[in-house]
């Protein structure tokens, strides 16, 4: 199938060579050690339909692959956003799978230098996916240089300095650019106004992730019953990763204890080992809590004095830990700072 985007009626296309299987690269040097794991490139649903959750997001996404295919373009841009762990990559190695094209992926701190993304941008082909995980990271430049290739398909390059200095504009394959980020309060406006969707991740619930857990297991070959996989789902944080990544902690706790199928007790023997509570809190997040009680009177508490105290990272906290934190009612944010709450309390046994 041709792929162009509406705006391109009278450009070249150009056949897409990608029959069936997905042709998906990764391409650059920075994503977490999760994200590298060919372990969890393995377990990641391959199709929409195979995705569990984020009913809304699907559904918005159904429309636009349809729209796009029946009309032999690509896709509009995509920005995702929410917390680490919900699927942002996955989804955009589905929507490539979909529309049956490449999906190249990298991350802004991988896009130094302007060669970095003008390399990627002309080696696309038509109706690729270029995913840009950290998106918020990007710096001026390579900021710019996606401004006119998002808008109208063309890279402007300037060639030669000072007063001799000419801009030349160079066509690009239409292409479909997803941005991935933990912050969209930290893109510039810009940037955000090219993205025909910006879609908020949110986190699992119970039975979404007793879904997933339920469906690794059976990837993994691990016989789990259902209220093993509720047990480990409980403990996710709203968050498939997690939820994967317990799974495969409560495995081997099962199978070197010999104790055959994760039942309810097994996942609750294992991630009391891992000091993995009842609401999911791990060793971090009680620290964080615990600090906020014992050092601060339960707040409120800027973020810069809570990071001091334990000496986790600002930005880690607020990125990885807060945002679930914030969704179970353990902390409140006030213009004075954080605050834990009465259920905090219950929760630690204060
Ligand atoms: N594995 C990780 N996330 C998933 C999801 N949302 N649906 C199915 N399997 C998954």
């Amino acid at each position: 199938m041709a792929i162009k985007r509406s705006s391109d009626q009278g450009k070249p296309t150009q056949e897409s060579s990608s029959p069936g299987k997905p042709r998906n690269e990764l391409l650059q040097s920075n994503p977490t050690p999760e994200e590298t794991s060919s372990n969890e490139d393995n377990l990641r649903p391959q199709r929409l339909a195979d995705y569990i959750g984020q009913k809304d997001l699907k559904a918005l996404l159904s429309i636009a692959i349809q729209a796009a295919k029946q009309r032999g373009e690509a896709m509009d841009h995509l920005l995702l956003y929410g917390p680490p762990g919900l699927g942002k990559t996955t989804i955009s190695l589905i929507l490539a799978t979909e529309m049956d094209v490449a999906c190249k992926i990298t991350a802004a701190p991988a896009l130094e230098r302007p060669r970095d993304i003008t390399g990627l941008l002309v080696n696309l082909n038509p109706g690729d996916v270029l995913f840009i995980d950290e998106i918020h990271r990007l710096n001026r430049i390579t900021e710019e240089l996606l401004y006119p290739a998002m808008e109208d398909g063309r890279l402007d390059i300037t060639v030669g300095k000072g007063q001799s200095a000419k801009t030349r504009s160079i066509p690009l394959a239409p292409f479909t650019l997803v941005g991935a980020t933990t912050r969209v309060g930290s893109l510039t406006s810009p940037l955000r106004d090219r993205f025909g969707m910006v879609q908020r991740l949110q986190f699992y619930q119970l039975d979404e992730l007793t879904e997933i857990v339920t469906r690794t297991a059976k990837v993994l070959e691990t016989e789990i019953v259902e209220a093993g996989a509720s047990e480990i789902a409980a403990r996710s944080r709203g968050t498939p990763r997690i939820a994967n990544r317990l799974l495969k902690r409560v495995r081997d706790y099962a199978q070197v204890k010999q104790l055959g199928a994760i039942s309810q007790s097994v996942a609750e023997e294992a991630l009391e080992l891992f000091q993995v509570d009842k609401m999911g809190l791990d060793w971090t997040d009680r620290l964080i809590l615990n600090t906020m009680i014992e050092q601060f009177h339960g707040g409120p508490v800027g973020l810069d004095a809570i990071a001091a105290a334990t000496g986790e990272d600002r930005l880690t906290i607020e990125d990885v830990y807060e945002p679930y934190l914030l969704q179970i009612g353990f902390i409140q944010r006030t213009p004075r700072g954080r605050m834990v709450t009465e259920r905090t309390m219950e929760h630690l046994g204060y």
